[in-house]
């Protein structure tokens, strides 16, 4: 399960009533974190105003039952995974141990994968064991055996990743990752402590496709490394950009910083000289880094600028600051700072792998 409860059947949803009233009168829920004014996204899960008004009523009128003819069909989850039944699963080989206090560095960790031929993967969906000590995962490829390559994350040879809160991954039909074959999937964790010794053993599940797709998900962004956010400072801006080198098709947006982080915008300039907004999410939130998925994957024209601009609120009225009289510069750890505009890609298949032998 993925939230804290289900709101499957009539009789887990009843005792929610006045909460659901609250969240949906609020649109805390379901979460999304873009600004409607700019781009359509085909996992924006928001109610229209007419879905709310009706549960509203349902709620005001004592959340009556109803009757069970009227009941739809439930809707069929395959336990414990959002992606459906992978076909495979690899865990960690043993458990890490998370201390309750102190800050501890990335870990990578090497997941043997057993595969000797390249497969490609529809659906991935990494679950950390330790959800509220995990940070971040990111799961990347590398030759069996070879010596470990840190900076693999954010390569070509990344798979998937997950954040807080963050179901698995469904690609397009046609479109896929490549699971390389002799190769060992390194996670690439993140633990944050909070107070409470515990234990972790990641999972990875795998749906793999059922044919070789025609494209490749791959991934782009604009990262901002140089920045000092001045103690207090309650909107401080942080810009960055990247100029396409070749035409890209950009299927989603994933922005990311730590809890300092106010909101974030992603613009197009174009060769043209037009800009567009093509994101904005004007209260980011650490717990909730969605990826905006395009309705329709958009084809940028080589030479297209992505302008990533970022506030941060390091004043004492940021309820997640953990320390507003500190300057805060970039770090792997949740008390200092990223600035991460993410894209999703997807390109034509490399000709040759050994799936297609
Ligand atoms: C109409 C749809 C939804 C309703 C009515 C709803 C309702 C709620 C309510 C009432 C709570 C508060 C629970 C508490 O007090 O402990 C909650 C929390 C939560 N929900 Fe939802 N939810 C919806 C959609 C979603 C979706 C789509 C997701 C996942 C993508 C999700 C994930 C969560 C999580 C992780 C929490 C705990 C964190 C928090 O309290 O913010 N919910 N939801």
């Amino acid at each position: 399960m993925f939230a804290p409860m289900s709101l499957v059947k009539y009789e887990e949803a009843r005792p929610w009533a006045r909460s659901i009233r609250q969240r949906v009168s609020t649109k805390t829920m379901p979460p999304w974190g873009a600004d409607p004014a700019h781009g359509v996204f085909k996992n924006d899960p928001r109610l229209s105003d007419q879905e709310i008004a009706t549960i509203l009523a349902w709620v005001d009128a004592g959340a009556p039952k109803g009757d069970d003819k009227d009941m739809p069909k439930a809707p069929s989850f395959v336990e414990g995974w959002t992606i459906g039944k992978p076909d495979v699963v690899f865990t960690m080989t043993e458990d890490f141990k998370i201390p309750p206090t102190g800050v501890v560095d990335y870990q990578y960790l090497r997941l043997p994968t057993g595969i000797t031929e390249d497969k490609w993967i529809q659906a991935i969906e990494i679950k950390p064991q330790a959800r509220a000590q995990v940070h971040h995962v990111l799961a990347y490829t590398q030759p069996t055996g070879s010596p470990l390559n840190e900076g693999g994350a954010l390569g070509p040879g990344n798979i998937g990743g997950v954040t807080p809160n963050k179901p698995g991954v469904v690609f397009e039909p046609g479109v896929g990752r490549l699971l390389t074959a002799n190769s060992d999937i390194v996670l690439q964790m993140h633990y944050t402590t909070n107070g409470q010794a515990t234990t972790d053993r990641t999972q990875v599940g795998i749906v793999f496709a059922k044919d070789v797709p025609k494209m490749q998900q791959r991934g782009g962004s604009v990262i901002q490394p140089r920045f000092v956010i001045p103690a207090g400072a309650p909107a401080h801006e942080v810009r960055g950009s990247r100029v396409l080198a070749v035409d890209t098709l950009i299927t989603s947006f994933t922005p990311h910083m730590h809890v300092r982080g106010k909101d974030m915008t992603y613009i197009a300039k174009f060769p043209d000289g037009t800009t567009e907004t093509l994101l904005s999410v004007p209260k980011y939130d650490f717990n909730w880094q969605l990826s905006y998925e395009l309705a329709k994957p958009r084809l940028f024209p080589k030479g297209t600028e992505i302008e990533v601009i970022a506030h941060f609120d390091n004043s004492p009225a940021n309820k997640f600051n953990p320390d507003p009289t500190k300057d805060v510069r970039w770090g792997d750890q949740t008390f200092e700072e990223m600035m991460i505009g993410f894209w999703g890609t997807v390109v034509d298949r490399p000709a040759t792998t050994s799936s297609q032998k």
